[in-house]
This record gives C-alpha cells, sequence and structure tokens, in this order.
C-alpha cells in the first residue's frame, strides 16, 4: 500500500464527510455522524489510522499528519455543528413554552340560583330571623293529611279528580303544603313555630299565571294565647321585610276548612305604591296567601288541648311572590329552562 493511496482514501473520507455536514440537523444525526468516522473500535477514521503501521516508514509520518489534520477538521465541524443545533433546539423550546400574560384568561361559567330559589331562601331567612325552623314534607301524599286532618268534609269539591293529581285510592299529589301543619303537630308539642317551602300540584291548565306544579310557603305557630293579631302582625312584618317598608297588608274574610276565621291576604301593589295599575288590575292591591286561625277541629286530629292553645296559619304562592319581586308576567319562564331568562338572576 502507498502513502499516496493512502492519503488518497483519507482525503475521499474527507469529503465524504463534507458531504454528510449537510444533513446533520439535530442531536442523533450528529452522533451518528461522529460514531461512523471517529468511534473507537469501528470509526472510518479510526480504521485508517489502525492501518498506519502497514505503511511503509517513510510515508507514515505524511499519513499520521493528513490524518491528524483531518480528524481536527471532523471534530471541529461537529462541534461548531452542536452549538448550533444548541441554540435552535432552545430557541424551539422558547417559542413552545412562550406564555403570553396579557391573553385575557378562560372565564369559567359558574352556576347560580333559579329565582325561585332565591325568593324561597329569603323568605326562610326573614321567618328563620322571627325564630322559625323550616321544616319539610312528602309530596306524594296521603288523602288523610291532604284532606281528611285539615277538616275537609269527605264530598268536598277540591277532592274530585278533575283537580287533584291522584297516585292511587287514598295517595296523592298534594294539593298545598298544609298538610305539613297536621304533620308538624303529629310529632310536636306547643310552642309551634314552623315554616315549609315545597313543590304542590293541581290539575291546572298552563296560563301566565298558573301551573300544573307550583311552589307554596305554609306557616304555622301554635301557643298559648295566640290572637289574630298575632297573625295580622306576622303579615305585616314578613311583607314589610320581603317587599318595602311601605309595603301594607290587608286581610279579607275567606273560607279554608282549616281555619276559623279565615282570610285572604293582600299587599299593596308593589309596582304602583296602590294607586293602581296593570298588575294590580287599578285595584291597588294584590293577593298573595290564605290564611287564617287554626280550626280547633284540627287539634282533635293531633291531641292538643283546644281550650289551651290557639294559633295561626298561612300559605302563600312562592311563584307569585317571585313574579312581584322581580316584575315577570309569565309563571312559565319558572320551568323552561331557558338560560337567557335564568341567567338575569344571581
Ligand atoms: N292551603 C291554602 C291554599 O292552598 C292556603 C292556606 C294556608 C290557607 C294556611 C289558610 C291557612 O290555598
Amino acid at each position: 500500500m502507498s502513502s499516496s493511496d493512502g492519503i488518497g482514501r483519507l482525503r475521499a473520507l474527507e469529503q465524504q464527510f463534507e458531504s454528510e455536514c449537510v444533513s446533520i440537523v439535530d442531536h442523533r444525526s450528529l452522533e451518528d455522524t461522529r460514531a461512523r468516522y471517529l468511534s473507537r473500535k469501528s470509526g472510518l477514521l479510526t480504521i485508517e489510522l489502525q492501518n498506519l503501521g502497514k505503511l511503509p516508514k517513510e510515508q507514515r509520518a505524511e499519513f499520521g499528519r493528513v490524518a491528524n489534520q483531518i480528524k481536527l477538521k471532523i471534530e471541529g465541524a461537529l462541534e461548531t455543528l452542536q452549538t448550533s443545533i444548541d441554540r435552535r433546539e432552545k430557541q424551539k423550546t422558547l417559542e413552545r413554552e412562550a406564555l403570553d400574560v396579557t391573553l385575557p384568561g378562560n372565564r369559567r361559567r359558574t352556576g347560580h340560583r333559579h329565582p325561585l330559589t332565591i325568593i324561597r331562601k329569603e323568605i326562610e331567612d326573614i321567618f328563620i330571623s322571627m325564630g322559625y325552623t323550616v321544616e319539610d314534607g312528602p309530596e306524594v301524599e296521603s288523602t288523610y293529611y291532604n284532606f281528611e286532618a285539615l277538616n275537609f268534609p269527605a264530598g268536598h269539591p277540591a277532592r274530585d279528580p278533575r283537580d287533584t293529581f291522584y297516585v292511587a285510592d287514598n295517595l296523592i299529589l298534594r294539593t298545598h303544603t298544609s298538610p305539613v301543619q297536621v304533620r308538624t303537630m303529629e310529632k310536636m308539642q306547643p310552642p309551634v313555630r314552623i315554616i315549609c317551602p315545597g313543590r304542590v300540584f293541581r290539575r291546572d291548565a298552563l296560563d301566565p299565571t298558573h301551573s300544573p306544579m307550583f311552589h307554596q310557603v305554609e306557616c304555622l305557630l301554635v301557643d298559648e294565647g295566640v290572637t289574630f293579631a298575632d297573625l295580622k302582625g306576622t303579615l305585616e312584618r314578613f311583607h314589610k321585610e320581603f317587599f318595602s317598608e311601605k309595603t301594607k297588608t290587608r286581610l279579607r274574610p275567606s273560607f279554608f276548612p282549616f281555619v276559623e276565621p279565615g282570610a285572604e291576604v293582600d299587599v299593596s301593589c308593589v309596582f304602583c305604591d296602590g294607586s293602581g295599575c296593570r298588575v294590580c288590575k287599578g285595584t291597588g292591591w294584590v293577593e298573595v296567601m290564605g290564611a287564617g286561625m287554626v280550626h280547633p277541629n284540627l287539634y282533635g286530629f293531633v291531641n292538643y288541648d283546644p281550650e289551651k292553645y290557639t294559633g295561626f296559619a298561612f300559605g302563600g304562592g312562592i311563584d307569585r311572590y317571585t313574579l312581584l319581586k322581580y316584575n315577570i308576567n309569565e309563571i312559565q319562564l319558572f320551568f323552561q329552562n331557558d338560560l337567557r331568562f335564568l341567567e338575569q338572576f344571581s
């Protein structure tokens, strides 16, 4: 083997390396190339250097010099490439992880309460502040609690299946929250001071003010020496707290089998302050409740002494109170779950 052959091979290797350099684009291709030329065992240049000993003595120096030169050149070129790949990778990482702190954040949509729930809670808070507790009762109710024990006579029209949803013979969807009066008196002795908000059901056709499912809040107070004046005072206080200090309350004689005397309760119209408008149909008053003194017959059903205790009860429509508070004229809006409506309340 002649030195010029040897050097020729070295130059060819050098050229091969130069043309390969173009395809070095990342750490991986860089390390592959480094290994191919310089690896201790099988690098192309390493193999050439191992052949050094086989050359005639006088050619060795020249071959060694050129081989070393090429080795340094390859190392230098790989070094430079390494630096520029490093820089490029770093730039890419920075771009990938770039964070624009001026971008608007993702707005999280939080839920909020239904208008009927807002008003129910407001009503509850007012009564809780007056010393009442909040009770609950079943929506599927027996005719005993819904009618009998509330002093409804056997053939009373309210029991008619055309007005009331029957689940079975003596089982209905409660038509009012008043059964909770009886259930409460059965389980506790006076003094009784409770309210019970809840759903009630009647076979009414849908219209702007009627729905077959709506909401009532019942109130019952029984103690010694409770009078009609206490009823009136409680209603007045409640309405002033709920609407405004200007709101007046008026009672008109009426009849419910479970109270005596009974009354319908009106409040002065919250929209026209009593001067007459569309909402109150020009009367200045809006009906909101039924009320009265607990009928002594009820005490017979729950073993209270009617000589010792008297009490009052009233029941109002939560839907009605909500319509009035928010000036809404369509009860169906509460049950259609249209977000455009519901989102106006928070
Ligand atoms: N329960 C009656 C109704 O649904 C309202 C009422 C409650 C009347 C309490 C008197 C006393 O119309």
